[in-house]
């Protein structure tokens, strides 16, 4: 059997050069989907057995020898590459993330086409499921782009107010008590400053970023896998001097826009994900600011 996705269809292909592999058995004890054995000594891959070859790449990353090629399902020969320069530590990266903050002033200077490709390269990185992934980012790569997503989506915020003022009695049956106090005490005046501010001629839903980028998740993406990704993008542009402010609000308006998502090109059904406006700082963090979780609990 193969696992076949609207994305990933067929057979993988697995190469073995049997003149370099020592059947050590390091990629049997490694492949999440069982198609690799060692039989009388010999290494014997079976891309088709049970699920089939995800195309994970995991044997050829652990293999000794260099002995193992995968390709199909999106991965090709290339794709393998080796990590270049140190292995990043503990101490830089948690100076990095502590130093992080939410960023809502940017300068008016333009994120380079390189940093937005490393922010890219970066995100996708992420684990999003069994390859192939299945989620998608609309970028939106400079100022003007950034206001006219902001325009078109705008309209989306007054119609999700108007339904929902008229819904009002039956909040707590659709959202659940909580969720309904939440959404009239929290998003409801959120939706109502980005127009207030929108009359005014300014933007608080973007910030006047110039970038943004959203991470959508195809129909058969799990919900967390664009979160995850935009989650890197979001350490990633940090790594490169750049500050970002995740956003919530265009993920469900573009999720409900038929409209919107040919205009452009996204697919007919997307998961929200998550975007994030993305630019250079206008402030200095001076500060870090120590954050905890509402709880941490122990398996006893
Ligand atoms: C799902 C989600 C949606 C968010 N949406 C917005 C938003 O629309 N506008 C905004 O200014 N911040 C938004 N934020 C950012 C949070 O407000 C931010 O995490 C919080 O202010 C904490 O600040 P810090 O990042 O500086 O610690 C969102 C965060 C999450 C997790």
């Amino acid at each position: 059997m193969v696992l076949d996705t609207n994305r990933a269809f067929g057979c993988v292909k697995i190469d073995i050069r049997r003149e370099r592999c020592l059947a050590c058995g390091t990629c049997v004890r490694i492949c999440p989907a069982e198609v690799l054995n060692v039989r009388e000594g010999v290494l014997v891959a079976e891309p088709e057995r049970g699920v089939g070859c995800l195309a994970c790449g995991q044997c050829v990353c652990v293999c000794p020898r260099d002995a193992i090629e995968v390709s199909g399902r999106d991965l090709t020969r290339a794709d393998a590459v080796l990590p270049d320069g140190e292995r990043a530590d503990y101490p830089h990266l948690r100076r990095l993330l502590l130093g992080r903050r939410s960023v809502r002033r940017f300068r008016d200077e333009p994120v380079s086409s390189e940093d937005v490709d490393r922010i890219l390269e970066a995100a996708a990185t992420a684990p999003m499921g069994f390859p192939p992934s299945h989620v998608g980012v609309l970028v939106a790569r400079d100022r003007e782009r950034v206001q006219q997503l902001r325009r078109d989506l705008l309209p989306g915020v007054r119609g999700m107010r108007k339904v929902m003022r008229a819904l009002r009695p039956l909040h707590g049956l659709m959202l659940g008590r909580e969720a309904a106090q939440g959404f009239r005490r929290f998003i409801m005046p959120i939706a109502q400053s980005y127009e207030d501010h929108d009359a005014r001629g300014e933007d608080v839903f973007f910030y006047d970023a110039p970038l943004a980028l959203h991470f959508y998740g195809r129909a058969l993406a799990d919900p967390a896998d664009p979160v995850i990704a935009a989650t890197l993008a979001m350490v990633a542009a940090e790594a490169l001097g750049l500050g970002t402010c995740v956003l919530g609000f265009p993920g469900p308006l573009l999720r409900q826009s038929a409209k919107l998502r040919r205009k452009y090109g996204l697919p007919e059904k997307i998961q929200p994900g998550m975007c994030l406006a993305i630019g250079h700082p206008a402030v200095k963090f001076g500060r870090a600011i120590r954050r905890r979780f509402v709880e941490i609990r122990a398996v006893a």
